[in-house]
């Protein structure tokens, strides 16, 4: 049986941690769990958490500390998460945060956490061409958009720009990335957990390189897999 993990993944907005994180979901067979993909699903189905974090993504201002371990502590609380770990992608997003994560994992820190790397000029170019399918979160962009008509080659479902990827809310979430999530970095690099690298080039390329790091600490040993609370 293919042994779980626990990760995350860092990076400012854009940087990949989307693409790669559903990849390394199934290579490693563990739940993709994102807090972003997380709220948008609860604002489509118009549920009383989604009424309650609109506004915040659509400014591009960060969920209440409160509201958003509400929601990270019950889907960590689920079976497949309990089993199999997790590749945690945008959670979590500040100190305070990571903080708690580690609280609820004790006594077993996460495998491995990577901060990808991607210069600030080149991920608004990647932001403001990406478009998203509302059904089932496909990416695509200007340069290479679906086959028919802004309609997901996946699911048929529709494909538009994000609420929060117009200019006004990607500077915001970038300056938000620089103060409050950039210090995460150096809380997990002190923590022996941290590892960079390059999300720049062809998304294949970059998939290999997380997969080599990976490997590399899953043979260094350590505990992989699910946790029990
Ligand atoms: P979230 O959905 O997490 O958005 P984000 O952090 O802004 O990250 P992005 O989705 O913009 O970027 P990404 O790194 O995933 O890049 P992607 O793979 O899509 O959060 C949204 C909002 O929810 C937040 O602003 C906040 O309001 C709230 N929220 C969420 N979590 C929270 C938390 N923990 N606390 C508080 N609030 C929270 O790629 C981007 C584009 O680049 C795509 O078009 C893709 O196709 C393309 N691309 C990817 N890789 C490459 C490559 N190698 N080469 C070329 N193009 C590439």
């Amino acid at each position: 049986m293919v042994p779980g993990s626990r990760l995350i993944l860092l990076g400012k907005q854009g940087a990949g941690k989307g693409t790669q994180c559903t990849r390394l979901s199934r290579h490693y067979v563990v739940p993709h769990i994102s807090t972003g993909d997380m709220f948008r699903a609860a604002i489509k189905s118009r549920s009383e958490l989604g009424n309650r974090v609109k506004q915040y993504i659509g400014g591009g201002e960060l969920i209440p500390y409160e509201i958003v371990m509400e929601a990270v502590v019950e889907r960590l609380d689920q079976d497949d998460t309990k089993a199999r770990g997790f590749v945690l992608d945008g959670f979590p997003r500040t100190v305070h945060q990571a903080e708690t994560l580690a609280d609820i994992l004790d006594p077993v820190p996460v495998d491995l956490v990577i901060d990808l790397e991607v210069p600030t000029q080149v991920v608004l170019k990647r932001l403001a061409a990406r478009r998203v399918c509302t059904d089932c979160g496909a990416n695509y962009s200007t340069d290479v958009p679906p086959k028919f008509d802004w309609t997901c080659d996946n699911c048929g479902g529709e494909v538009i720009q994000r609420d929060d990827d117009t200019q006004a809310a990607i500077q915001r979430r970038l300056d938000l990335y620089e103060r409050r999530t950039a210090p995460l970095i150096a809380w997990y690099q002190e923590r022996d957990r941290l590892v960079k690298i390059s999300g720049r080039g062809d998304p294949d390329k970059v998939t290999d390189r997380l997969i080599e790091v990976i490997d590399k600490r899953r043979a260094a040993g350590g505990r992989h897999g699910g946790y029990r609370r």
